[in-house]
């Protein structure tokens, strides 16, 4: 049996600004002044309007973009670029068309050049996600739930301290959305990986996260963080879920009036 098990990392968000330019060269202030202390192994879930700067926030942690003022660090060692440490899976799973299940799971391994070493774990990390048996089929052949597994194992079999996901699960029908979730909670539980998790569906941020951070909008700030206490498995019909989901609306409700931006859940 290869060890598929993985120790989060803790990461720290501390005072980042992030500005952009738009067409004509006015500023677009996409993040201020954002902190966040992430604790190893924690679920943590990015919810706010749209623009509010949530993927922006998730690039800078990925080291694929950088801030104007301030550090991110992962176990104190600050970010300067990519690395397979920090993994990144996105609402469209972004697989190589022309590569199989199997190709596609081990394309980090290649790019590590470490294929040769780890063959066995493409195999184990696509049990995992529930795929066995669909090594040898292409993409356009899988379900978008399995295309997302598929994503997932790739992220995974870099045994990343940390998993970022922008609404990977945003394209997906209720049903399998759910059972994604759950997906989703037993890598989590397994493996010990610290996730961050960007949605738009407040009932899945209650479901899944141990905190949900609030962001609004115009600049990117962080308006609440708030601690989900209810005990796993979560049941989405209990009175602690309805009044936590209410308390949520409401916040965003006030981002939204505020702001007058428009969001959508
Ligand atoms: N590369 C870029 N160049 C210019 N502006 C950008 C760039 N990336 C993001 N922005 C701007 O920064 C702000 C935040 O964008 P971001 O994509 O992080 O929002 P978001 O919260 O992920 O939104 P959504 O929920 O719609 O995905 C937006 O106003 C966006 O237009
Ligand atoms: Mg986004």
């Amino acid at each position: 049996m290869v060890n598929t098990e993985s120790s989060g990392g803790a990461i720290k968000v501390k005072d980042v600004r992030r500005v952009f330019k738009d067409s004509a060269g006015s500023d677009i202030v996409a993040l201020e002044k954002v902190n966040i202390d992430i604790r190893p192994g924690e679920f943590i879930s990015l919810v706010g309007p749209s623009g509010c700067g949530k993927s922006t926030l998730l690039r800078l942690i990925t080291g694929l973009d950088h801030p104007n003022e301030g550090e991110i660090y992962l176990d104190d060692n600050k970010i300067s670029a990519p690395h397979y440490e920090r993994g990144l899976v996105f609402q469209d799973p972004t697989l190589f068309p022309w590569l199989n299940v199997h190709d596609n799971v081990a394309v980090g391994l290649k790019a590590r050049k470490i294929f040769s070493q780890k063959k066995a774990e493409v195999t184990e990390f696509i049990n995992l996600v529930g795929l066995s048996g669909f090594e040898n089929s292409y993409p356009h052949q899988l379900s978008g739930g399995m295309a997302q597994r598929v994503s997932l194992a790739r992220a995974l079999i870099n045994h990343p301290k940390v998993l970022l996901l922008d609404e990977p699960l945003g394209a997906l029908d209720a049903f399998t959305r759910m059972q994604m979730q759950d997906e989703l909670l037993r890598l989590w539980e397994e493996r010990g990986t610290t996730m961050i998790l960007v949605t738009h569906d407040v009932d899945e941020a209650i479901y899944l996260s141990d905190r949900i951070v609030i962001m609004s909008s115009r600049p990117g700030r962080i308006q609440e963080i708030i601690e989900v206490k209810l005990s796993r498995p979560r049941e989405r019909n209990d009175s602690e879920f309805f009044k936590l989901r209410s308390k949520i609306l409401e916040i965003l409700h006030f981002a939204k009036e505020s702001k007058e931006l428009s969001y959508y859940i």
